[in-house]
Parts: structure tokens; sequence; C-alpha cells
């Protein structure tokens, strides 16, 4: 028997970031869009715990203890007392979420295998737990099993779900290379130096952008505090960006800490324009088109 659950990806519309805390995190408002490319988390029972992964890019997903998907599985059994083979679990990832690309492809494999050994061992964990636990294991993760559309605010883990009035199109630029989140947050430090950092915020017209579903208040509300950050660490991003912008899209920006970018469309049309172009420009790897709002986590 096993239990196969699939979770979205993400792109920040507002990332504003503010100084860092004694913790070393940083305070965020961070509204979260779910798009529609997904990663599949299988789990079966197993002799012992062990994590596989299969995709573009699986080849640099570590498969220790360190994996999101198993200290997932780890956590939810220290919480519900299961130990020895009661806890052991083969987690399979198949990925679609660009890796290191900033749309949470780890995050989303945590909360994929969260629900997936929780539907498995029928533990009748509440939302609010499993809540909990995503939120011990980073701070993207609660959005993951949430999907849809939220405000994070804290380091990005209290959530607040947000109304979304239409569908969005776009198109995500996956970079040659990744970037580390931790070291896109140290040259956001480095950069704003001894400069007083506001207070995040979100920003209320693009609140209302995305509860009328509008495109062009979209556009003009987007914002990512991380972008010079990113840009400063893998300049070349630049380029894509600019290719982006020629094509039509209505806002370019660096996804979370990139360096996959997003590209908005003012419809599907325009979207598959603005792919063809960013694929013609020789300036990223893979282009992909995806729809948002999508749903969380869920098990198929
Ligand atoms: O929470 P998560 O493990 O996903 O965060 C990864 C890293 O990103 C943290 O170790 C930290 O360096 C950085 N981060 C931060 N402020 C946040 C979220 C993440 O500095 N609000």
């Amino acid at each position: 028997m096993s239990v196969t659950v699939r979770v979205p990806a993400k792109v920040n519309v507002q990332l504003a970031v503010g100084a860092a805390r004694p913790d070393g995190f940083h305070p965020l408002a961070n509204v979260f869009l779910a798009v529609g490319l997904y990663d599949r988390v299988t789990v079966t029972p197993a002799e012992e715990l062990r994590v596989t992964c299969s995709g573009p890019g699986s080849d640099q997903v570590p498969l220790d203890a360190t994996n999101l998907a198993a200290r997932a599985a780890l956590a939810l059994a220290a919480r519900y007392g299961r130990t020895g083979r009661d806890a052991a679990v083969h987690l399979h990832i198949d990925k679609d979420i660009p890796v290191a690309g900033g749309m949470a492809g780890g995050s989303a494999d945590g909360a994929g295998a969260l629900l997936a050994c929780d539907a498995l061992w029928g533990t009748g964990a509440s939302r609010e737990e499993l809540l909990e636990i995503c939120a011990e294991l980073g701070s993207d993760v609660p959005f993951s099993l949430v999907g849809g559309a939220a405000l994070g605010v804290g380091r990005g883990e209290l959530l607040t779900p947000l109304e979304v009035g239409g569908d969005f199109h776009w198109v995500f630029a996956m970079a040659s290379r990744g970037l580390s989140t931790p070291a896109v947050f140290r040259e956001f430090d480095r950069l704003t130096g001894h400069a007083v950092v506001p207070e995040p915020v979100a920003s209320e017209p693009l609140l209302a952008a995305l509860a009328k579903g509008d495109v062009d208040a979209l556009a003009g509300a987007v914002s990512n505090d991380l972008q010079p950050a990113a840009l400063s660490l893998f300049p070349e991003l630049a380029r894509t960006l600019e290719a982006g912008r020629a094509a039509g899209a209505v806002a370019a920006l660096v996804s979370g800490s990139g360096p996959t970018t997003a590209y908005l469309a003012r419809d599907a049309a325009s979207a598959a324009r603005i792919a063809d172009a960013l694929t013609a420009s020789g300036t990223c790897r893979t282009v992909r088109l995806a729809t948002a709002p999508a749903p969380g986590a869920t098990v198929l």
C-alpha cells in the first residue's frame, strides 16, 4: 500500500524583508501564490527510512536525513510515538519543481511527505498540528501544505489565506545553476549594511489586485526585496528579465531568493510568446508555463 501526494510550487508576488532578527531569520511580509507546477511524493512502508528522487535536477537533491521529506516523516513519527518499523518508509520524490530555484521545491517535498505519511499512518492529526510541524521544518513549508494564496509574516510561516479573484498566467525561466537561500539573505544583509531597513508590511494595492484578479494592477504592485541580492550574486539574471519584459511580460521579477525568474503575462497567448522568446534568448536553461492559484498539497 502506498500514498501519493501532489504539491505545488510557489512564486512570491511580494517579498518584503526586514532587518535580521537576533535568531538570524528576517521578518517578512511574504505574499505567496501557489503555481501549477508540482512535485509528487509517494510513501510506501519499508524496512528502513529511505529517500529516492526522479525528474529534472534530481541528482542535486540530498537523499539523506537532511532531505525535508525525510525530516517531515521523522517529525510526524516522533510526535505520534512511532518507532522502528512503524516509522520506516520509502519516500519517492518525483520532481517537476526546479531544484534550488526559489520556488519552494524542497518545502513542497516536506509538506508532501508529511501529508502522505499522515494519510498512510492514519494519525488523525489536525490541520493545526500539521501546520505546526511544517513551520518547524522550514519557513515556506506551511504554505506548500495550504496552497492558493496567503500572506506569510514572522519568518514567513504565520499564514493568513488570501482571496484571489481570477487566474493568472505565469512563465518561469530556470537558470543554469542554483542559488542558496541563506547566501541570498546574507547578501541582502551585506547590501543593506547599516541602513535602516523598514518593517515589512503587505502592500494593500497588491492584495486588492489579487482579490480582483486584476493582472495589470498586480503587475504594478509586485515586488521582491531579495531581488537586488539575487542579482548581485547572479548578475546574468538581468538579461533574462530584460528578455521577458521585451517579449511583453507585464511584470518580470526574481522568484523568492531566485535564481528562477517569473514573468506575469496578460493572457495565455502572451505567456506562450514570452516563453518562446525566453527560450530563443539563450539566457536560461528551461522555460515553463503555469497558471495560479493552484491548490495546496493533495492526496491523489
Ligand atoms: O526556514 P528555512 O529553513 O526555509 O530558511 C532557510 C534559510 O533562509 C535560513 O537558514 C535563513 O538563512 C534564511 N531565512 C531568513 N529569514 C527568513 C527565512 C529564511 O534569513 N524569514
